[in-house]
């Protein structure tokens, strides 16, 4: 059985016009699913119009840590300085009506061989960076053991992924622009963020599972002035409107 077509954005952060043109990729590929692998919020300035759009076009949403911190369910006082001050913010900004959305959503996904989460897959409520040979180590254990052929995690902001090739000793590291699932005994894919990328590249990530067969990275340029702009505007740290237009 095949998973078919399925786009899968994370980490928009509040992009609104990150997330508008990433849309539109979306819809030119025709997917039978949209995933989205959480943290819609925090650090921007547009946190309702995103969860709006988002739970409009996504048919599968995740909980990330920045999602579960201004909904209450996790603390916010191991975030750093400007994440946390972007919580705050986003907890008095954002309507009641997507707190009470936010606070039902899941932290895990699967279909057909593949598992999405936030973090790394092995611990999804631990919040865990998939960028540490530790990480990447137990990811693959995770996915090899548990029977799953890929896992898809966002939260790194970054699209590097990892994965052990069929007959070869050895783990995989690269920014892989297409990976054919056959190729793989397992791999752990980082889906890139749509909103604040931080693989020194500005253009918004996503992914795309075509056919259940091969996975592609999409980059889509956007207005980054105007997100920047707003941002500042919002009275929210300047280092969130500057790190825009480095992707980093
Ligand atoms: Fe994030």
């Amino acid at each position: 059985m095949s998973s078919g077509n399925v786009a899968i954005i994370s980490d928009i952060h509040s992009n609104l016009e990150a997330l508008e043109e990433v849309l539109k990729e979306v819809e030119k590929l025709n997917p039978d699913k949209v995933v989205c692998l959480g943290d819609i919020v925090g650090y921007g300035a547009n946190p309702n119009e995103c969860c709006e759009l988002v739970r409009k076009y996504c048919d599968v949403v995740l909980l990330g840590n920045h999602d579960a911190a201004v909904a209450g369910i996790i603390k916010d006082d191991y975030f750093v300085e400007h994440a946390r001050v972007a919580v705050e913010w986003t907890k008095k900004t954002l309507k009641d009506e997507y707190i009470e959305w936010i606070k039902t959503l899941p932290l895990t996904y699967e279909l057909d061989g593949f598992f999405f989460s936030h973090g790394a897959p092995y611990s999804p409520d631990s919040f865990i960076y998939l960028v540490s040979s530790d990480a990447v180590l137990w990811s693959l254990k995770f996915l090899s053991a548990s029977g799953f052929k890929a896992s898809f995690s966002g939260h790194a902001h970054i699209t590097y992924s990892f994965g052990v090739k069929n007959g070869e000793s050895g783990i995989l590291y690269g920014e892989f622009e297409e990976i054919n699932f056959d190729d793989f005994e397992v791999v752990a894919i980082n889906v890139g963020s749509v909103g604040q990328p931080r693989d020194r590249n500005p253009k918004s990530a996503f992914g795309f599972i075509e056919d259940g067969k091969i996975y592609r990275v999409f980059r889509v340029e956007y207005d980054i002035s105007k997100a920047a702009q707003k941002i500042l505007d919002a009275g929210l740290p300047s280092i969130l409107s500057s790190r825009l237009f480095l992707g980093r």
